[in-house]
């Protein structure tokens, strides 16, 4: 068996990780842990897990945590990963993080986008980015994993496969439940501001844009500037990206279809959606609700020659848990589809 600690189990990412994990075959849990919630049940906070996981938060700082650990997960806010990586480096076991510290491989772009000097960017190449479905092989031999921005890994996923058709500059539209903002309110997430919504919260400057371009740029080879737009919309979980590429050459929809499933050929979570009748013809967060699927699709529009590509995934899921923990079944050499291997619910 596994030992795997998450520090930060009360949130909402965290919630998810221990809803997978728990039924994990080859884990087992060690610490979970939780500052405001030290020694009550794990139920009290996520209730979907009474009768499921009986365990009791720990109030341990990170590095106790990880020291009964062979994985730890951190589910933490930005900037409190960077402080605790070091020291959890030096006790030898493997991290998940999160939070978007080691996210970036160039230090640089931490000060353009999240307005810090990287304290440790020698530490960022030893970091892989968590996405199975682009660094497969490194994940197999990583020990640190910086798992993606939920939008970012909807945008990048649903978009990675026209990395042949990218132009310089590409737009990302994001719209996104309201759980993707994490558990601790506010006043834009208190319901008589946040019910009803569709918000324009970042119409520009999203950090998220940051590693969509990495990693559209690396495939592309080239640079590739993200133009991205954000949204908040009245639902709890599930995003929905649309990409616009200007490709200015004529393209066929067999040409994409080859693109598509060359590239997402045996992709375990990756579906299609693409019907010409139905209701569900395109993408659409409601049906992936709790999994792990990410869902792809995509359009071409001869008149302004763009393709437009459409991804959706749950937030807290291919967004996060789900991702995450794909991701430490590789880097643990086991089958990437254990604890993760059910369908969304229908209807949400
Ligand atoms: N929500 C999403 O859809 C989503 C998707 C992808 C990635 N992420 C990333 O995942 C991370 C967690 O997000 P979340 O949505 O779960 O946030 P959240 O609901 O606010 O949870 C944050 C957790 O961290 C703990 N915490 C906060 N500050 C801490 C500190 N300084 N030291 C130790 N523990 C601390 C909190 O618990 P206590 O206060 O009880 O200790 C809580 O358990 C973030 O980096 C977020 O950007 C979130």
């Amino acid at each position: 068996m596994v030992k795997v600690s998450v520090v930060g189990a009360s949130g909402y990412v965290g919630g998810e990780l221990l809803r997978i994990l728990s039924r994990h075959p080859d884990v087992e849990l060690a610490s979970l842990t939780s500052r405001q919630y030290a020694g009550e049940y794990v139920h009290k906070v996520h209730p979907n897990l009474k009768g499921v996981l009986n365990a009791r938060f720990t109030g341990e700082d990170a590095l106790t945590a990880a020291s009964k650990a062979d994985v730890v997960f951190l589910a933490l806010p930005h900037k409190a990963s960077v402080s605790v990586v070091p020291e959890i480096i030096k006790l030898g076991v493997k991290i998940v993080d999160m939070s978007a510290d080691f996210r970036l491989k160039d230090p640089e772009q931490y000060k353009i986008w999240y307005g810090y000097e990287h304290p440790y960017p020698e530490l960022l190449k030893k970091f892989v980015y968590g996405l199975p479905e682009l660094h497969r092989d490194e994940l197999r031999s990583a020990s640190y994993v910086a798992v993606p921005g939920c939008m970012a890994a909807s945008a990048i996923i649903s978009s990675a496969p026209l990395y042949r058709y990218m132009s310089d500059q590409i737009v990302v539209d994001a719209k996104i439940g309201s759980s993707g903002a994490g558990g601790k309110p506010s006043l834009s997430t208190h319901y008589s501001e946040r019910y009803g919504v569709i918000r324009p919260y970042k119409p520009a400057g999203h950090r998220h844009a940051a590693e969509i371009e990495q990693e559209l740029s690396r495939l592309a080879g080239k640079g590739v500037v993200v133009g991205m737009s954000a949204h908040a919309v009245n639902i709890v979980r599930g995003i929905l990206t649309t990409t616009h590429i200007f490709v200015g050459s004529e393209v066929t929809l067999q040409d994409l279809w080859k693109a598509y499933r060359e590239f997402y050929r045996d992709e375990p979570f990756v579906r299609f959606m693409m019907d010409r009748t139905g209701l569900y013809r395109y993408p659409d967060p409601k049906v992936v609700v709790g999994s792990n699927f990410a869902d792809v699709g995509f359009a071409y529009d001869s008149h302004s020659r763009r393709i437009v590509a459409l991804g959706a995934i749950d937030n807290l899921m291919k967004g996060a848990a789900g991702t995450a923990v794909q991701s430490m079944n590789l880097m643990l050499g086991l089958d990437e589809k254990k604890g993760l291997d059910f369908p969304a619910i229908h209807p949400v």
